[in-house]
């Protein structure tokens, strides 16, 4: 009978047999469906497995180094390359939201090619697909609203002879049980949809290290306090952005001029339509206070309330 812990099993002894003695490279992002592909394939081919974990700078408070004390110690080869400078060098002065998306999916091949070549003979190059990703990026005459750079080329990294995908009929909530049945921490499972280019998506303008420190810390207390609430559990997605907007405040007896943080939450089943969520005013007001006090360079907090469509999720 059809159970995941079955699946697990059928899926292990699959890659067993295709993989061989070869050697597998997966680029894991941290997210839901690269980290329960490295949990799949490293029980199926322990060390034969070699995880890169391109580090853009464009994290979440943390998550690189949750990302990384979860896979290190697992039996697989796991390397994590800081790309923070080349990320932020190559980024400098682009404000276009499409030109950003392109300049840091580029940027993120290049990066896991250059480490790739250091690691010879791969014979397969493993991916976290999943259903959706194939049937959204087939062939459709939809205008294309954002670019998502993770569909798309495949790194030039060596000559491997196939691709190993073993998420590739399974959707999102069948990608968590796995997980789950995989043994993967519950923080990583149940991670809210981060979208490749991540923060640098959500700080609109220029991107700079000053700006990217702020938005975490101010994206950190929003998600605590949610968390605290317990509206993470009917909350689909909810982040903050630095607006590039800067307004006049008062802090004490001074004059500030400083930033304007928005916050973002949605209630959604398929992230192609969503409803602004009704956060209650005590919640809100709670974060709006702890930002401006605990985080500087924000005066201003606005809260967003359009739905998708005519707005997207994110602002970029
Ligand atoms: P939008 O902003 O288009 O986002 O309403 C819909 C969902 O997709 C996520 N998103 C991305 N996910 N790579 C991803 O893997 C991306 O480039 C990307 N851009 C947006 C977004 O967070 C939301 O969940």
């Amino acid at each position: 009978d059809w159970t995941m812990e079955n699946y697990a099993k059928t899926a292990i002894n699959d890659i067993k047999e295709k993989v061989g003695d070869g050697k597998v490279l997966l680029a894991l992002s941290g997210g839901v469906d690269s980290s329960v592909t490295a949990a799949l394939l490293s029980k199926a081919v322990g060390d034969k497995l070699t995880c890169i974990f391109v580090d853009h700078g464009l994290m979440r408070k943390d998550e690189g180094d949750e990302v990384e004390a979860a896979f290190k110690d697992s039996g697989m080869h796991f390397i994590r390359v800081n790309a923070e400078e080349r990320f932020l060098n190559k980024l400098k002065g682009i404000i276009d939201p499409e030109e950003k998306r392109k300049a840091i999916g580029e940027e993120f091949i290049r990066v896991f090619e250059d480490e790739g070549r250091k690691i010879k003979s791969v014979d397969f190059l493993a991916q976290g697909t999943i259903y959706p990703d194939i049937i959204e990026s087939g062939i459709g005459d939809a205008a294309v609203i954002k670019s998502h750079h993770n569909v798309g080329g495949l790194p030039d990294v060596v000559d491997f002879k196939d691709l190993v995908e073993p998420l590739k009929m399974l959707f999102k909530d069948e990608v968590r049980e796995l997980g789950r049945e995989l043994g993967l921490a519950d923080y990583l499972v149940n991670r809210q949809p981060f979208p490749g280019p991540g923060l640098g998506i959500r700080v609109i303008g220029e991107i700079s290290k000053e700006k990217l420190d702020v938005l975490r810390d101010a994206d950190y207390i929003f998600r605590e306090e949610l968390e605290k609430a317990g509206l993470d559990k009917s909350i689909n997605q909810y982040f903050a952005v630095l607006t590039n907007n800067r307004t006049v405040g008062v802090m004490g007896d001074f004059r500030t001029y400083d930033y304007t943080l928005a916050l973002r939450a949605v209630e959604t089943t398929d992230f192609m339509t969503a409803d602004w969520a009704r956060i209650p005013y005590e919640i809100l007001d709670k974060v709006s206070n702890r930002i401006v006090n605990e985080v500087e360079h924000i005066n201003r907090i606005v809260y967003d309330i359009t739905s998708k469509p005519p707005a997207t999720i994110e602002w970029e």
